[in-house]
């Protein structure tokens, strides 16, 4: 099998001990110093930062997931910032608006791990695994569903969008309309402090944390609120659609996908939604919800001038030249589909390779949901300790009640 496509285990603390033994000392200091940085006063302990994040298995992901959150995750991934990454299939929260297409959710799971493996998410340092194989996740959420109210659902600006794209206003699933709660045990089954995602995503977190003060405030300081991690470039918050439209949606059919063929992507940008009024060459052309420049501004940097349109020296000075007119639209497409073909291409490559071995993309999938099970029940103990349900663990419950019933 290539070198590639070999898939290797999540960590786990002794394959991670053995291995990297060698550098272990040099690592100590740096770890050090960064755990400093993350003492926490309320606490007086020692912080880890951690990730969670996901997506839901409803189709393979694009461009819009790639720039909105995927990309930035391999980053941080390799960053060595984080003690620890976990990277959720979200199948049980597809399965709340697609209930009658288990079939749909399932097919998807191998894209959507395909996806994360051919943009460089690594096994060995993310943890890559299944919701659904955690069953942890719907015991915590059911304790969380307690502490949340119906019109403090109802007021979540994501699920009222969705409620209306998916006609479910008269009908609305009770599983779909609470996946905020189990959104919130998701990131918190982790104790996660950090949660790279889109912006539709922010009144998500914003109910975990709320759920996390709840939590800790009734039963005791056991959950950590988690923070969101926009995207740090402002077009890459969100992707508009090929055809101009606010998002990219597999529906609208206007989606540039990372397994695209190039003949496809070049398709795809070469009738992109542009300036309407742009009719001639000559004519000025506008910038501002031009789809074209939009994914310039994502994806386009110095260099690709001097590789492929050595006309400009950067993206100012193409911009310039369109809304003074004489610039026609086609240009700057090729320039786009070059530049997008440039960051494209390895992932292709990378995809081809994994495809080869999808037996090994499952037991990866596996290990890595054993992994995530694990810290999932470590969080439900405590859980279960602070909301004091652990009676059998309980001695003194059990003795004080066996005293004051033989005393009676
Ligand atoms: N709601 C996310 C999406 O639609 C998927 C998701 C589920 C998620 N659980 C999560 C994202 C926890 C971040 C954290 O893509």
């Amino acid at each position: 099998m290539n070198s590639h496509a070999r898939i290797s285990n999540p960590p786990d603390e002794t394959s991670h001990g053995k291995k990297k033994n060698a550098k272990l000392k040099v690592k100590t200091k740096e770890y050090k110093i960064h755990k400093q940085k993350h003492f926490c006063f309320i606490t007086n302990k020692y912080m880890s930062k951690i990730i969670l994040t996901g997506d839901r298995p409803t189709g393979r992901l694009h461009l819009g997931h790639y720039v909105g959150s995927l990309k930035r995750r391999v980053e941080l991934q390799n960053s060595g910032e984080f003690d620890k990454i976990y990277i959720m299939i979200a199948d049980a929260q597809a399965l709340t608006d697609n209930a009658d297409n288990p079939e749909k959710v399932r097919q998807n799971i191998i894209e959507v791990a395909l996806d994360y493996l051919s943009c460089g998410l690594d096994p060995e340092k993310s943890t890559i695994f299944i919701q659904s194989q955690v069953p942890e996740l719907c015991e915590l959420a059911f304790y969380y569903m307690n502490l949340v109210t119906v019109s403090r659902l109802q007021r979540n600006p994501t699920v009222k969008t969705e409620i209306q794209m998916r006609n479910f206003e008269t009908s609305i699933p009770v599983g779909f309309f609470t996946y905020p709660i189990s959104q919130a045990s998701d990131i918190t089954a982790f104790k996660a402090t950090t949660v790279p995602a889109g912006e539709d995503q922010e009144p998500m977190l914003e109910q975990a944390r709320e759920i996390v003060r709840r939590f800790n405030s009734t039963y005791g300081e056991v959950l950590v609120e988690p923070s969101i991690l926009l995207p740090n470039n402002s077009a890459c918050l969100r992707l508009p659609g090929t055809d101009g439209k606010a998002k990219m949606s597999k529906s609208l059919g206007n989606c540039i996908y990372l397994s695209d063929t190039p003949e496809d992507v070049k398709k795809r940008v070469m009738s992109m939604f542009t300036d309407p009024d742009h009719l001639r060459v000559q004519d000025p052309g506008k910038i501002e919800g031009n789809t074209v420049f939009t994914y310039l501004d994502a994806f386009c940097k110095d260099e690709h001038f001097a590789k492929y349109f050595p006309d400009y020296a950067n993206l100012d000075e193409l911009k310039a030249h369109y809304q003074r007119g004489g610039l026609g639209d086609v240009k700057v497409k090729k320039f786009l589909n070059a530049i997008l073909q440039e960051e494209l291409e390895p992932i292709r490559e990378r995809r081809k390779q994994f495809e080869q071995d999808i037996p090994g993309v499952y037991q990866m999938l596996k290990r890595g949901s054993e992994v995530a099970r694990e810290t999932a029940a470590a969080t439900l103990a405590d859980v279960r300790k602070a909301m004091r349900i652990n009676y059998f663990d309980d001695e003194e419950l059990i003795r004080t009640q066996a005293e004051q019933k033989r005393n009676k």
